[in-house]
Protein backbone atom coordinates (compact mmCIF):
# COMPACT_ATOMS: atom_id res chain seq x y z
CA UNK A 1 0.00 0.00 0.00
CA UNK A 2 1.09 3.24 -1.31
CA UNK A 3 1.08 6.51 0.96
CA UNK A 4 -0.64 9.34 -1.18
CA UNK A 5 -1.39 13.23 -0.66
CA UNK A 6 -2.60 14.76 2.29
CA UNK A 7 -6.32 14.63 2.37
CA UNK A 8 -7.09 16.99 5.22
CA UNK A 9 -5.39 17.82 8.41
CA UNK A 10 -7.35 18.42 11.88
CA UNK A 11 -6.09 19.53 15.02
CA UNK A 12 -4.20 16.57 16.36
CA UNK A 13 -4.35 14.01 13.10
CA UNK A 14 -3.92 14.06 9.46
CA UNK A 15 -4.96 11.80 6.53
CA UNK A 16 -3.59 10.84 3.65
CA UNK A 17 -5.35 9.37 0.69
CA UNK A 18 -3.69 5.57 -0.44
CA UNK A 19 -3.50 4.02 -3.69
CA UNK A 20 -6.52 2.08 -2.22
CA UNK A 21 -9.55 4.22 -2.34
CA UNK A 22 -11.25 2.69 0.31
CA UNK A 23 -8.25 3.34 2.24
CA UNK A 24 -7.21 5.93 4.32
CA UNK A 25 -4.20 6.60 6.68
CA UNK A 26 -4.42 8.11 10.07
CA UNK A 27 -1.10 9.71 11.22
CA UNK A 28 -1.06 10.82 14.77
CA UNK A 29 1.10 14.18 15.96
CA UNK A 30 2.91 15.25 18.26
CA UNK A 31 0.14 18.48 18.83
CA UNK A 32 -2.18 18.75 21.51
CA UNK A 33 -5.12 21.28 21.26
CA UNK A 34 -7.58 22.21 23.77
CA UNK A 35 -10.69 25.08 23.73
CA UNK A 36 -11.37 24.30 19.89
CA UNK A 37 -7.76 24.50 18.96
CA UNK A 38 -7.26 28.14 21.26
CA UNK A 39 -4.58 26.15 23.03
CA UNK A 40 -2.09 24.28 20.87
CA UNK A 41 1.45 22.83 22.11
CA UNK A 42 3.55 20.05 20.41
CA UNK A 43 4.10 16.77 23.37
CA UNK A 44 6.41 14.85 22.95
CA UNK A 45 5.78 10.92 21.79
CA UNK A 46 2.13 11.76 22.02
CA UNK A 47 1.86 10.99 18.21
CA UNK A 48 3.04 7.05 18.93
CA UNK A 49 0.69 7.19 22.22
CA UNK A 50 -2.23 7.96 20.84
CA UNK A 51 -1.68 5.58 17.53
CA UNK A 52 -1.20 2.71 19.50
CA UNK A 53 -3.61 3.52 22.50
CA UNK A 54 -6.34 3.78 19.27
CA UNK A 55 -4.96 0.82 18.04
CA UNK A 56 -5.58 -1.36 21.38
CA UNK A 57 -9.36 0.14 21.88
CA UNK A 58 -10.45 -0.01 18.63
CA UNK A 59 -8.93 -4.01 18.13
CA UNK A 60 -11.28 -4.54 21.66
CA UNK A 61 -13.91 -2.81 20.52
CA UNK A 62 -14.23 -5.10 17.09
CA UNK A 63 -13.48 -8.17 19.43
CA UNK A 64 -16.54 -7.18 21.24
CA UNK A 65 -18.93 -7.13 17.99
CA UNK A 66 -18.62 -2.94 17.56
CA UNK A 67 -17.71 -2.73 13.96
CA UNK A 68 -15.43 0.37 13.53
CA UNK A 69 -13.02 1.94 10.28
CA UNK A 70 -9.52 0.50 12.12
CA UNK A 71 -7.56 -2.09 9.79
CA UNK A 72 -4.07 -2.15 10.97
CA UNK A 73 -1.09 -0.05 12.75
CA UNK A 74 1.05 0.91 9.18
CA UNK A 75 4.03 2.34 11.63
CA UNK A 76 5.14 4.50 14.87
CA UNK A 77 2.52 7.18 14.35
CA UNK A 78 0.14 5.99 11.42
CA UNK A 79 -2.61 3.61 11.11
CA UNK A 80 -4.59 2.36 8.10
CA UNK A 81 -8.32 2.46 8.11
CA UNK A 82 -11.34 2.59 6.51
CA UNK A 83 -12.44 5.47 4.32
CA UNK A 84 -15.59 6.73 5.55
CA UNK A 85 -18.31 9.73 4.47
CA UNK A 86 -18.27 11.32 8.17
CA UNK A 87 -21.24 12.69 9.99
CA UNK A 88 -20.07 15.28 11.21
CA UNK A 89 -21.65 15.10 14.56
CA UNK A 90 -20.01 14.32 18.01
CA UNK A 91 -21.74 11.59 20.29
CA UNK A 92 -20.96 11.79 23.64
CA UNK A 93 -21.36 9.68 26.74
CA UNK A 94 -21.20 10.19 30.40
CA UNK A 95 -21.10 8.57 33.72
CA UNK A 96 -19.91 10.81 35.91
CA UNK A 97 -20.70 14.57 35.73
CA UNK A 98 -17.49 16.65 34.55
CA UNK A 99 -16.41 19.07 31.82
CA UNK A 100 -19.07 21.28 30.07
CA UNK A 101 -21.84 19.63 31.86
CA UNK A 102 -20.92 20.78 35.07
CA UNK A 103 -21.04 24.75 33.49
CA UNK A 104 -23.94 24.38 31.48
CA UNK A 105 -26.63 22.82 34.19
CA UNK A 106 -24.14 24.33 37.25
CA UNK A 107 -23.52 20.70 38.63
CA UNK A 108 -20.68 19.38 40.62
CA UNK A 109 -17.74 17.71 38.80
CA UNK A 110 -17.66 14.09 40.35
CA UNK A 111 -21.15 13.47 40.79
CA UNK A 112 -21.98 9.59 39.91
CA UNK A 113 -25.27 9.84 36.98
CA UNK A 114 -27.77 7.62 38.25
CA UNK A 115 -27.57 6.57 34.80
CA UNK A 116 -25.32 7.22 31.91
CA UNK A 117 -25.78 10.24 29.73
CA UNK A 118 -26.25 10.95 26.14
CA UNK A 119 -25.37 14.35 24.38
CA UNK A 120 -24.87 15.37 20.86
CA UNK A 121 -22.15 18.11 20.16
CA UNK A 122 -21.85 19.27 15.94
CA UNK A 123 -18.42 19.08 14.97
CA UNK A 124 -17.47 22.90 14.15
CA UNK A 125 -14.86 24.70 15.90
CA UNK A 126 -15.92 28.30 14.66
CA UNK A 127 -18.85 27.75 16.68
CA UNK A 128 -17.50 25.77 19.96
CA UNK A 129 -19.04 22.50 19.12
CA UNK A 130 -22.21 23.49 20.08
CA UNK A 131 -24.56 20.90 21.80
CA UNK A 132 -27.71 19.94 18.79
CA UNK A 133 -30.04 17.30 19.33
CA UNK A 134 -31.78 14.66 17.16
CA UNK A 135 -34.51 16.77 15.59
CA UNK A 136 -31.52 19.19 14.61
CA UNK A 137 -29.48 16.23 12.87
CA UNK A 138 -32.35 15.10 10.94
CA UNK A 139 -33.65 18.72 9.79
CA UNK A 140 -30.58 19.79 8.38
CA UNK A 141 -29.75 16.57 7.15
CA UNK A 142 -26.57 15.53 9.05
CA UNK A 143 -27.79 11.73 9.30
CA UNK A 144 -31.45 10.43 9.33
CA UNK A 145 -33.29 8.69 11.83
CA UNK A 146 -31.80 5.60 11.74
CA UNK A 147 -28.34 6.69 11.58
CA UNK A 148 -29.06 8.33 14.72
CA UNK A 149 -30.83 5.72 16.45
CA UNK A 150 -27.11 3.57 15.44
CA UNK A 151 -24.89 5.87 17.00
CA UNK A 152 -26.97 6.53 20.04
CA UNK A 153 -26.93 2.80 20.67
CA UNK A 154 -23.67 2.13 19.45
CA UNK A 155 -22.08 4.58 21.81
CA UNK A 156 -23.94 3.38 24.70
CA UNK A 157 -22.32 -0.13 23.88
CA UNK A 158 -18.94 1.38 23.83
CA UNK A 159 -19.65 2.98 27.23
CA UNK A 160 -20.43 -0.72 28.49
CA UNK A 161 -17.30 -2.46 26.82
CA UNK A 162 -14.83 0.30 27.49
CA UNK A 163 -16.27 0.81 31.38
CA UNK A 164 -15.34 -2.46 32.19
CA UNK A 165 -11.90 -2.62 30.20
CA UNK A 166 -11.29 0.28 32.13
CA UNK A 167 -12.52 -0.57 35.69
CA UNK A 168 -10.48 -3.88 35.45
CA UNK A 169 -7.24 -1.95 35.43
CA UNK A 170 -8.51 0.83 38.64
CA UNK A 171 -9.65 3.60 36.16
CA UNK A 172 -13.03 4.90 36.19
CA UNK A 173 -14.40 6.21 32.36
CA UNK A 174 -15.97 9.18 33.19
CA UNK A 175 -16.71 10.64 29.77
CA UNK A 176 -16.18 10.02 25.83
CA UNK A 177 -16.80 11.21 22.38
CA UNK A 178 -17.15 9.08 19.61
CA UNK A 179 -17.64 10.24 15.87
CA UNK A 180 -18.93 7.51 13.34
CA UNK A 181 -19.10 7.18 9.37
CA UNK A 182 -20.55 5.72 6.22
CA UNK A 183 -19.21 2.59 4.61
CA UNK A 184 -21.55 1.42 2.09
CA UNK A 185 -24.75 0.79 3.81
CA UNK A 186 -23.00 0.11 6.98
CA UNK A 187 -22.18 2.97 9.98
CA UNK A 188 -18.74 2.31 11.41
CA UNK A 189 -17.14 3.66 14.21
CA UNK A 190 -14.46 6.17 13.05
CA UNK A 191 -12.04 9.02 14.51
CA UNK A 192 -10.56 7.52 17.22
CA UNK A 193 -10.44 6.40 20.91
CA UNK A 194 -7.37 7.83 23.13
CA UNK A 195 -7.20 9.92 26.41
CA UNK A 196 -7.77 13.10 23.92
CA UNK A 197 -11.08 12.18 23.68
CA UNK A 198 -12.22 10.82 27.23
CA UNK A 199 -11.86 11.53 30.86
CA UNK A 200 -10.15 8.79 32.98
CA UNK A 201 -9.84 8.78 36.41
CA UNK A 202 -7.95 6.84 39.24
CA UNK A 203 -10.74 4.51 40.61
CA UNK A 204 -9.09 5.43 44.36
CA UNK A 205 -7.67 8.72 44.21
CA UNK A 206 -9.89 10.56 41.17
CA UNK A 207 -6.41 11.81 39.93
CA UNK A 208 -7.41 13.28 36.16
CA UNK A 209 -5.31 10.71 33.69
CA UNK A 210 -6.59 12.57 30.34
CA UNK A 211 -6.35 15.12 28.25
CA UNK A 212 -7.42 17.34 31.68
CA UNK A 213 -4.30 17.73 32.66
CA UNK A 214 -2.99 19.42 29.98
CA UNK A 215 -6.31 21.85 29.76
CA UNK A 216 -5.67 22.51 33.30
CA UNK A 217 -1.79 22.90 33.16
CA UNK A 218 -1.47 19.63 35.29
CA UNK A 219 1.80 18.36 33.48
CA UNK A 220 2.87 14.63 32.86
CA UNK A 221 0.14 14.47 30.16
CA UNK A 222 1.85 11.76 27.90
CA UNK A 223 3.37 10.18 30.78
CA UNK A 224 -0.01 9.48 32.21
CA UNK A 225 -1.59 8.71 28.78
CA UNK A 226 1.28 5.57 28.80
CA UNK A 227 0.65 5.35 32.21
CA UNK A 228 -3.43 3.92 31.43
CA UNK A 229 -1.98 2.11 28.43
CA UNK A 230 0.45 0.22 30.66
CA UNK A 231 -2.62 -0.56 33.42
CA UNK A 232 -4.48 -1.70 30.38
CA UNK A 233 -1.89 -4.22 29.48
CA UNK A 234 -0.37 -2.08 26.21
CA UNK A 235 3.17 -1.66 26.23
CA UNK A 236 3.45 1.35 23.54
CA UNK A 237 7.45 0.96 23.18
CA UNK A 238 7.00 -2.47 21.92
CA UNK A 239 7.59 -1.55 18.12
CA UNK A 240 4.88 -1.94 15.83
CA UNK A 241 4.94 -5.38 14.38
CA UNK A 242 1.65 -6.00 12.15
CA UNK A 243 1.60 -7.41 8.59
CA UNK A 244 1.01 -4.12 7.09
CA UNK A 245 4.30 -2.71 8.82
CA UNK A 246 6.15 -5.28 6.95
P1 LIG B 1 -17.11 18.24 27.28
O1 LIG B 1 -17.17 18.04 28.75
O2 LIG B 1 -16.12 19.30 26.85
O3 LIG B 1 -18.47 18.44 26.65
O4 LIG B 1 -16.53 16.89 26.64
C1 LIG B 1 -17.06 15.63 26.98
C2 LIG B 1 -16.09 14.55 26.54
O5 LIG B 1 -16.01 14.49 25.13
C3 LIG B 1 -14.66 14.80 27.02
O6 LIG B 1 -14.08 13.55 27.35
C4 LIG B 1 -13.96 15.41 25.85
C5 LIG B 1 -14.71 14.85 24.67
N1 LIG B 1 -14.84 15.80 23.58
C6 LIG B 1 -13.83 15.88 22.63
O7 LIG B 1 -12.84 15.14 22.72
N2 LIG B 1 -13.94 16.78 21.63
C7 LIG B 1 -15.01 17.59 21.49
O8 LIG B 1 -15.04 18.38 20.55
C8 LIG B 1 -16.07 17.49 22.47
C9 LIG B 1 -17.28 18.37 22.37
C10 LIG B 1 -15.94 16.59 23.48
N1 LIG C 1 -12.77 20.63 21.94
C1 LIG C 1 -11.76 19.69 22.37
C2 LIG C 1 -11.07 20.09 23.64
O1 LIG C 1 -11.32 21.13 24.21
C3 LIG C 1 -10.76 19.45 21.31
C4 LIG C 1 -9.97 20.68 20.90
O2 LIG C 1 -10.43 21.78 21.03
O3 LIG C 1 -8.86 20.50 20.47
O4 LIG C 1 -10.28 19.32 24.11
Amino acid sequence: MKKGELLYSGKAKSVFLTDDPGQLILYFRNDTSAFDGEKVEQLNRKGMVNNKFNAFIMERLAAAGVATHFEALLSETESIVKRLDMIPVECVVRNIAAGSICKRLGVEEGIDLEVPTFEFFLKNDALHDPMINEYHIRSFGWAGADEVEIMKSRTFEVNEILKALFREAGILLVDFKLEFGRYGDAILLGDEFTPDGCRLWDAKTREKLDKDRFRRNLGRVVESYEAVALRLGLDVDLPVTSAAAQ
